[in-house]
């Protein structure tokens, strides 16, 4: 319940008053499911193309031209690696989650730190807040590289490219219960509902949450 306490205001910074939210609008619902994906293996990534499947879910990710954040931005061939490394040890309906989960939290990988209200600290692609922060920054480094730095410095530790895009990984595996990975490896909406509901502390089924999940699903073949 702890958990599911803090994680009720986790992952609210990117509302839809931020400036980079609105701007968003209009590819949320513009986007077209691609097939990117190859039916038939049972963990990771599924065989999929990532860079197709990330583009797929996050239609504004093929580039990152005229981007707000330039150092933040990243395109979906550019995350692909990372992502794949981050879903090895997931099965292809929780890696298709947390793909969704950081294309809506990171307005589709544009930035890396929360940019409405600009709380210092919360960010990686999932837009943890500054204690989950300091959790996966210390699962990293150790508690010690993580004492007495500010939320801000802390951040700074995770944002490389390496760990940015492992956060929300880390987040589910570390937060989720076993009933609820269950029900997401099944790639199904109720996964993501409870996903949304027991990890995030958020309703899934609200429309801007499920247009990820319903073109992550096809981008994986779920
Ligand atoms: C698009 O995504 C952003 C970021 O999560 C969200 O705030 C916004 O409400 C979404 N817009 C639409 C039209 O769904
Ligand atoms: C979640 O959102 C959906 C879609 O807007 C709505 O129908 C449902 O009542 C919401 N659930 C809760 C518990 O608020």
């Amino acid at each position: 319940m702890r958990v599911r306490h803090f994680s009720a205001i986790l992952f609210s910074g990117l509302t839809s008053t931020s400036p980079l939210a609105c701007r968003q609008a209009a590819t949320n619902t513009s986007a077209a499911p691609s097939a990117g994906a190859t039916p038939g293996t049972s963990s990771g990534s599924g065989g999929v193309d990532m860079a197709a499947a990330i583009l797929a879910i996050m239609p504004s990710s093929s580039s990152c031209s005229g981007a707000q954040f330039p150092d933040e931005c990243r395109a979906a061939q550019q995350a692909a690696p990372f992502i794949t490394k981050a879903c090895a040890d997931l099965s292809p309906g929780e890696c298709a989650a947390t793909v969704a989960l950081m294309g809506l939290e990171s307005v589709e990988m544009k930035a890396k730190h929360n940019i409405s209200p600009g709380r210092p600290g919360q960010g990686t692609a999932n837009m943890m807040m500054p204690n989950f922060v300091s959790q996966y920054a210390t699962s990293l480094f150790g508690a010690d590289k993580v004492a007495g730095k500010s939320p801000a410095e802390v951040l700074s530790m995770v944002t490389p490219d390496e760990h940015n895009f492992g956060s929300a990984a880390w987040f589910l595996a570390t937060k989720c219960t076993a009933d609820v990975r269950a029900s997401l490896k099944t790639g199904t909406d109720a996964g993501w509902a409870a996903y949304n509901k027991d990890c995030i502390g958020v309703n899934g089924s609200l429309p801007e949450r499920m247009a990820y999940w319903t073109r992550a699903k096809a981008a994986f073949n779920l």
